[in-house]
């Protein structure tokens, strides 16, 4: 008689995700059945959930940008959020799981000509639609002496050709859920990283750990739904990765409209959430402590004249002083968003742990996570 195959024990599937094996041991099977699905795709029209394409509008900002993007890459956008952050003029900009690229040509406005954008992507045909139209639109659109982006073909997993700590900004649009070894892509993404660079990506998370029936299903692979991670492992692996202290942004509740489809997730419920990894090392504690240290956001970020989210339970008000702490006062004062903060006080005096509660002036920020994804020390 063939022994019983050992038992599940809690935990178990929190391991396979850190050994990569969270969508089975067959990784080349699972990045061919996703392949075949974005190569299909012809526009988001063929989905069959919302969960690749986003619920709530993007800025007004970002709104007028799209209108000079071009029609066949709109439409062929499959994303889940717009994690296109305004003032990022200049940066280096990593965009993993570019697809036909329409974050990308947003993101090569933004960042200007000194700028630069790079698209990764593993789906020939999903790279063939980014560059035909990459020339025309940065030297007659924008107006850009050469192009400031480039499409490349390559796995999120090991960003080949990608050098260490080359980047300033890492975005994602419902990409990583797909990738079988998301350990890897933290990984990596960290590695490319400058110090003081973030990832600002959203994806599709899960209330709980999915069986693996609905992880390897083909369809809900491709729908960006079987690849999910349960909230609290994706918190858990960004902090085992360095990124110390997640911060979630905002997050929507998925809709699964097809009998079928919600017959077999069940109970399990889908978000999209934008969450922000600061590359701090060294900087970032597991938990909140106070040092007495105070921010002022100056108003000066574009489009956020009045005040600034920095998370879902960080609102500052433009000019108004806030308490923060130390973790909050190095991802404002130690990132991209320095020029728009001023930091009063250093961490030479300790004064206890942080008050976790939501601070007074948050009350005006977005909704918290329905998901509890609310990854942050505060
Ligand atoms: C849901 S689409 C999103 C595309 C794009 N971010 C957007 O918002 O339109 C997922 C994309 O990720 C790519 N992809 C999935 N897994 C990948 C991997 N492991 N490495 C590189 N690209 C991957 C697919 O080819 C596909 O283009």
């Amino acid at each position: 008689m063939a022994s019983a195959a050992p038992p599940k024990v809690p935990g178990t599937a929190l391991l396979e995700l850190m050994q990569g094996q969270q969508l089975g041991s067959d990784q080349q099977g699972v990045k061919d059945s996703v392949k075949q699905y974005y190569t299909d795709l012809t526009s988001s029209k063929d989905l069959l959930t919302s969960a690749c394409t986003t619920c709530k509008a993007p800025s007004p900002d970002v709104r007028a940008m799209l209108k000079d993007v071009p029609a066949e890459i709109v439409d062929r956008y499959y994303g889940c959020g717009t994690p296109l952050p305004m003032g990022i003029t200049g940066l280096r900009v990593l965009d993993l799981g570019c697809g036909t690229g329409r974050d990308c040509y947003v993101a090569a406005r933004m960042v200007g000509p000194n700028g630069f954008v790079t698209g990764v992507d593993m789906t020939p045909d999903q790279l063939a639609v980014a560059r035909q139209y990459m020339e025309q639109y940065n030297t007659q659109v924008l107006g850009y002496p050469k192009p400031n982006m480039r499409f490349v073909q390559g796995h999120i997993e090991k960003l080949d050709g990608v050098e260490d700590g080359s980047q300033d900004l890492i975005i994602s649009n419902c990409v990583i859920n797909l990738s079988p070894d998301k350990a890897a892509v933290l990984s990596e993404a960290w590695r490319v990283l400058a110090p003081g660079g973030e990832v600002y990506f959203s994806d599709i998370y899960c209330d709980r750990r999915l069986p693996a029936e609905v992880r390897t299903h083909p369809v809900l692979l491709g729908e960006c739904l079987g690849g999910a991670l349960y909230t609290n492992d994706f918190l858990r692996l960004a902090r085992q990765t360095g990124f110390m202290d997640p911060r979630s942004l905002e997050s929507e509740e998925v809709i699964i409209t097809d009998p079928a489809l919600k017959d077999l997730v069940g109970n399990a419920r889908f978000y999209s959430t934008t969450y922000r990894l600061f590359k701090l090392p060294g900087r970032l504690e597991d938990l909140c402590e106070e040092y007495g240290q105070v921010a002022v956001y100056k108003g000066t970020l574009p489009g956020h004249k009045h005040g600034y989210a920095l998370d879902d339970h960080h609102f500052f008000v433009t000019n108004k002083p806030m308490l923060v702490c130390g973790n909050t006062a190095a991802m404002v004062e130690e990132t991209w968003l320095a020029p728009h903060f001023q930091v009063v006080g250093d961490r030479s005096v300790h004064y206890g742990a942080f008050d976790c509660g939501p601070s007074p002036a948050a009350s005006g920020a977005p909704a918290a996570s329905k998901a509890s994804a609310a990854g942050g020390c505060c």
